[in-house]
């Protein structure tokens, strides 16, 4: 599919593109890439991101949500789930990733607390909402796979935060005044995300990082995503503030054609990617990165 040049997708390739790395060589030590993401270890900071509906894009891949979170898990990398209904999360979270399950802004508030509670008792390690579904292009209530979606206030936010005893994740931030107002109602994690361009003009989520890392502390956990499809990627997004990323698009082609072995090789040599330049740059592990590492190329 061609891009049209204003799209999100394309501006954000482009932003990627146009961002440049310095040297520091000098004392430079071999890195490591081990990260911790809420308590966890884990080999890498390169995670899934939050997919679904897998099976409609290839119905001969087998299960694709489920080689998608094994590729995670023998790769020791985070998964995320987006929306999906019981019997496919617990057969996905038996697969053994760590996972962070993205609920949608569902009409039905039951359905949103019965998935919050559900993913604590399956051994999720986070919770989430993808606040960018609430509206549709006309400024109505989404209407998602024919499930109607609602426009919730700062309250209810807040309930849904507070009905989980694991970290909620609000997805979908792009822009440091969402990102404080997460903080205060309570969400201990966010992912800076255009989720694929859902609104026009949207700005690239590398363009708004560093304000909200300055705004949030070194300690918040700030997920990015997309566009990412490469160790360099993911690099730069780490150094402008990310405390790990997300990889959609790029892993969802990759599991529909190679299944959970391809994810897993991909994330591994993502994460060497990622290594390669840390080490060119003199990042000795995935908590000392520098953003003045970063030039925008401007000629
Ligand atoms: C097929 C597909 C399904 C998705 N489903 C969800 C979902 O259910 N929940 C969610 O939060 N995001 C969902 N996303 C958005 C991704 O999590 C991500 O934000 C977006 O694709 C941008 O990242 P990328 O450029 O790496 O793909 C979906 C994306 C794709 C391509």
């Amino acid at each position: 599919m061609e891009l049209q040049k204003t799209d999100p997708r394309t501006v954000t390739r482009e932003y990627f593109d146009s961002l440049l790395l310095e040297q520091r060589l000098v004392g430079a030590v071999e890195p490591d890439t081990e990260t911790v993401i809420y308590g966890h270890r884990f080999a890498t900071p390169i995670m899934t991101a939050a997919l679904s509906h897998l099976k409609t894009f290839n119905p001969d891949a087998g299960a694709p949500m489920e080689a998608y979170a094994k590729g995670a898990a023998d790769a020791d990398a985070v998964h995320w789930i987006g929306m999906t209904e019981t019997a496919e999360f617990y057969s996905v979270m038996n697969c053994g990733a760590k996972t962070i399950r993205i609920v949608k802004p569902y009409a039905d508030k039951d359905k949103i607390f019965a998935q919050l509670k559900e993913a604590e008792e399956a051994g999720a390690l986070a919770v989430g909402m993808d606040i960018d579904h609430t509206f549709d292009r006309t400024g109505s209530p989404d209407l998602c796979m024919n499930e109607q979606m609602a426009v919730y206030d700062v309250p209810a936010w807040k309930e849904f935060i507070s009905a989980t005893k694991l970290p909620f994740i609000v997805k979908g931030v792009l822009g440091v005044r969402d990102a404080v107002r997460c903080a205060q109602m309570g969400a201990q994690g966010i992912v800076v995300s255009h989720h694929g361009g859902r609104m026009p003009s949207a700005v690239p989520p590398l363009m708004v990082l560093p304000e909200i890392r300055k705004e949030l502390g070194k300690d918040f956990p700030i997920f990015v995503d997309c566009g990412i499809a490469s160790g360099v990627d993911a690099y730069k997004a780490m150094a402008l503030g990310a405390t790990a990323v997300s990889v959609g698009g790029h892993l969802m082609k990759i599991v529909l054609q190679e299944g959970a072995e391809g994810v897993t090789a991909r994330i591994r040599q993502m994460t060497e990617e990622l290594k390669g330049v840390m080490a060119f740059t003199g990042v000795k592990d995935t908590s000392s990165f520098d953003p003045t590492v970063v030039h925008l190329r401007n000629f």
